[in-house]
């Protein structure tokens, strides 16, 4: 039963109030956010790998411009949730250590190759346009922290759509063989990014209570929906066909239908078997060691400033 603390607590949430750091808040509620929130900060840092691989192959000047300011966007929002989480009573470097050994998620979209410059294109449209849609409710979050860093990151996160769409439809009134880039980089990407709003809504774990606390505010299944909805008139914009024969709109509803996801693949590589996983938390390993100097010299240069009194 509860105890006379939790009810008022989530009375204070069902009101539409913010839970503040310093408020008092169920052990279940605090460990539920930081498993959420630095999981979401490890797949903004995590996400950096796979469009970072472009940047010095980037076609012109303007595209290079535009993926360097994009890539340095998802590191700020990985910086900016991990000081979120942090209010809560935990240090990054741990969070960081649980990455590293294999302990804590990312996002699965992450664990799949980008082969060429269509895939830059396809990243920003699809899977940015999947954390819009995932991330707009999250500035509706209970927990205060959570919710502002949401505001920022999603205003940035339209521009990275954005370019992505604009990069997509410039292919698209190219040549024969830009087309079949853009359409074989849509047939891979498609299906891993409706993954990312996890599990149906009758396997997933903490739908529930992340709902009752106001953490979640919309389901796995209806923020998938809505991304469908959305997303397939852009596509006939672009002159692309989504890969799934299913794909259907459904007067009665006003949705999409579309075909079963491939909840084996889902789980594999949320498990680690995916394509790129050993690769990606390989990469994170070299950059730990490798950017420990620079840990240490600003370490340093904080402590120095702090006995000289900040000058
Ligand atoms: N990849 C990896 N793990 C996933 C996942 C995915 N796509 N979807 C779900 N999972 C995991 C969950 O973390 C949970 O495992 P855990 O208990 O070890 O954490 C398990 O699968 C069960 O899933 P649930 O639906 O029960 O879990 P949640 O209630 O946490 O819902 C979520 C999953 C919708 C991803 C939710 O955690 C969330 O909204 N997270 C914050 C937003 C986020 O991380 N967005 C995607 C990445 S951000 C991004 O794309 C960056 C952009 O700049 C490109």
């Amino acid at each position: 039963a509860l105890n006379e603390r939790e009810v008022e607590f989530n009375g204070h949430i069902a009101e539409g109030n913010f839970v503040e750091p310093a408020d008092w808040m169920p052990e279940r509620y605090r460990k539920t956010l930081i498993r959420q929130m630095s999981q979401h900060a490890h797949s903004e840092v995590v996400g950096m790998l796979p469009e970072g691989n472009w940047i010095l192959r980037a076609p012109t000047l303007k595209r290079k411009a535009i993926l360097i300011a994009k890539v340095q966007d998802e590191a700020g929002h990985g910086l900016y949730l991990y000081s979120a989480t942090e209010t809560l009573g935990v240090d990054r470097e741990n969070l960081y250590e649980d990455l590293l050994a294999g302990r804590a998620k990312y996002s699965s979209i992450f664990n799949y190759p980008t082969l060429n410059w269509a895939d830059v294109g396809v990243i920003g449209w699809l899977v940015d346009g999947a954390a819009i849609m995932n991330q707009v409710p999250l500035t509706r979050c209970s927990y205060g922290p959570y919710a502002r860093a949401m505001v920022r990151i999603c205003k940035e996160e339209s521009f990275h759509q954005r370019q992505g769409f604009d990069l997509l439809l410039q292919m698209m009134q190219g040549t024969h063989e830009q087309k079949e880039m853009v359409q074989d980089a849509v047939n891979r990407w498609w299906w891993p990014s409706l993954m990312m709003f996890g599990p149906e809504d009758k396997d997933s774990v903490h739908s529930d209570e992340s709902k009752a606390w106001g953490i979640k505010r919309i389901s796995n299944d209806e923020l998938r929906q809505s991304f469908v909805d959305a997303t397939v008139p852009q596509a006939e914009l672009l002159g692309i066909t989504l890969p799934d024969p299913d794909l259907k709109w459904d007067e009665n509803t006003g949705h999409y239908r579309f075909g079963k996801i491939d909840w084996d693949e889902f789980w594999r590589v949320v498990s680690g078997d995916g394509l790129c996983n050993r690769d990606r938390i390989a990469t994170k390993k070299a950059a730990w060691r490798e950017g420990a100097w620079v840990r240490e010299a600003a370490q340093a240069y904080a402590r120095n400033l702090s006995n000289n009194g900040g000058k």
